[in-house]
């Protein structure tokens, strides 16, 4: 059952739209004028409006309006008797689905319904599909992040084994998925085991599953990761802290495709493809000793590398505007927009911990922020904004060296513009000004006289 609301100042097209609705089985709201129709979509929420265009107290293109305005999402159908193209048109830009002439047929209405409805439904349907892929979809701009991705959609119709390396949070675990995601393995599972979390002595029933009875403790048979990932991908984190005994087996393992339970009686084909990754560098480990040479040229078929996120700041901005999409929209916040401003503050940061450090300032400056995202915000989240060398272009820098310069002097005169103006050979209206271009918070300062 749906709830429709109809707007409309003739008590006979209200009366016998009602009916018309209820005994198809929907629940219907009246609105005799459009003051009503505005009190009602405050307080409650309908799939479908239908509104009439002329009413004395306002007109239902007016209403149509208010009603956006308000935030409400539903879609109207408006209804009139005088249309004109004009009214048409404008109704049209404002989202409104449908125009239909007076007098109207109970078997059009219906139908209008029904189209309304549908409608809803796979936009509904299209918005879950969209936050679940969207947990999944890779972000970027940067001509390092193309060429990586170049690399990953190539290497993703293979069958080549690939290794990724980057920092940590660069977004290993995220292309390792989408090369699965991009191979014709694509139907069959995609399973991961993280080296570094699993203790020593039980990395092996992980990775090759063991047989009821194999040990203490083992109460019944289990699979393990390479099984559970047959016909599709095993993703291998952190492969650099696997321990030297694992990394034998796993050797022999791929050279020879097939597995053996602990505590199980003959090999088991399995066919899997191997995705590693790690943030150590591996090679240097081969050098000293910590990671054996023969799997690491098993391994290291494919190597991609993930830049650090300092080293590719042109993908900020976009990063930034899909975590705060994603998470306003997971917590039903109110989007807030991050003003330039903001957004230079934060390329100028260093992030250590990538692009998960930044998603999560990116859900802490929401928090924070009282309307938009400003310099203020950003500075607040991240201390050591304005510590870092700065870095881009050469304006960039003579900017933030300004910022700090004026904010160190602001510091010197305790906040008096009068006094730090004339320390830094300044009109005190010129320090106001460059203040606001720099994004430097004035509110608060005081002037020579105070
Ligand atoms: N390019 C990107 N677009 C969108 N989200 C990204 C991108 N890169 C990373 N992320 C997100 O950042 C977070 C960290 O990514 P991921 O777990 O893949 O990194 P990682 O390199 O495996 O990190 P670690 O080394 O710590 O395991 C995840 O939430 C991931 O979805
Ligand atoms: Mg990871």
């Amino acid at each position: 059952m749906s709830h429709l609301l109809i707007v409309d100042d003739d008590p006979n097209t209200l009366a016998s739209l009602a009916r018309a609705f209820r005994l198809a089985g929907h629940e219907a709201t009246v609105a005799d004028h459009a003051g009503r129709a505005l009190e009602l979509v405050r307080t409650q929420s309908f799939d479908l409006i239908f509104s009439d265009v002329v009413m004395p107290d306002k007109d239902g293109i007016t209403l149509l309006e208010e009603m956006r305005a308000l935030g409400m999402t539903a879609p109207v159908v408006m209804i009139s008797g005088q249309a004109t193209v004009d009214m048409a048109v404008r109704a049209t830009k404002l989202g409104a689905l449908d125009f239909l002439e007076k007098p109207l047929s109970t078997e059009k209405l219906l139908l209008t319904v029904e189209n309304a409805l549908r409608l809803k439904r796979l936009e509904q349907e299209n918005r879950e599909l969209r936050a679940r892929v969207g947990r999944h979809e890779i972000v970027w701009k940067s001509e390092a992040m193309r060429r990586v991705m170049a690399q990953v959609e190539r290497v993703a119709a293979g069958e080549s084994r690939v290794c990724i390396l980057g920092e940590t949070g660069t977004g290993k675990e995220l292309i390792a998925r989408a090369i699965h995601e991009g191979s014709p393995r694509r139907d069959g599972p995609f399973i991961t085991l993280n080296c570094a979390a699993v203790p020593g002595e039980l990395i092996e029933s992980e990775l090759f599953g063991h047989e009821k009875g194999a040990f203490t403790g083992a109460a019944s048979r289990h699979l393990g990761k390479f099984e559970q990932a047959h016909s599709g991908t095993l993703f291998l984190d952190e492969i650099g802290d696997m321990h030297g005994v694992m990394q034998a087996k796993l050797l022999r393992v791929l050279e020879e495709g097939e597995i053996e339970r602990l505590g199980g009686s003959g090999g088991i084909r399995v066919d899997v493809r191997v995705v590693v990754a790690t943030h150590r560098n591996l090679e240097e480990q081969v050098r000293n000793g910590g990671f054996r040479q023969d799997l690491y040229h098993r391994i290291f078929v494919f190597p991609v590398v993930l830049p650090p996120l300092k080293e590719r700041k042109g993908d900020l901005p976009v990063l930034v505007e899909h975590f705060s999409r994603a998470i306003s929209q997971v917590n039903g916040w109110k989007p807030k927009a991050f003003t330039p401003a903001a957004l230079e503050a934060m390329e100028r940061y260093s992030w250590p911990g990538n692009v998960r450090e930044l998603r999560n300032a990116v859900e802490r400056l929401l928090l924070l922020a009282e309307t938009e995202v400003d310099p203020e915000t950003v500075r607040a989240a991240l201390p050591q904004t304005g510590a870092s060398r700065p870095s881009g272009t050469l304006a960039l820098r003579v900017e933030a060296f300004e910022r700090e310069t004026i904010r160190a002097e602001l510091e010197c005169s305790h906040h008096n513009m009068t006094e730090a103006a004339r320390a830094l050979g300044l009109e005190r209206s010129h320090l106001y000004k460059k203040c606001a271009q720099l994004g430097i918070d004035v509110k608060g300062m005081r002037r020579a006289e105070d």
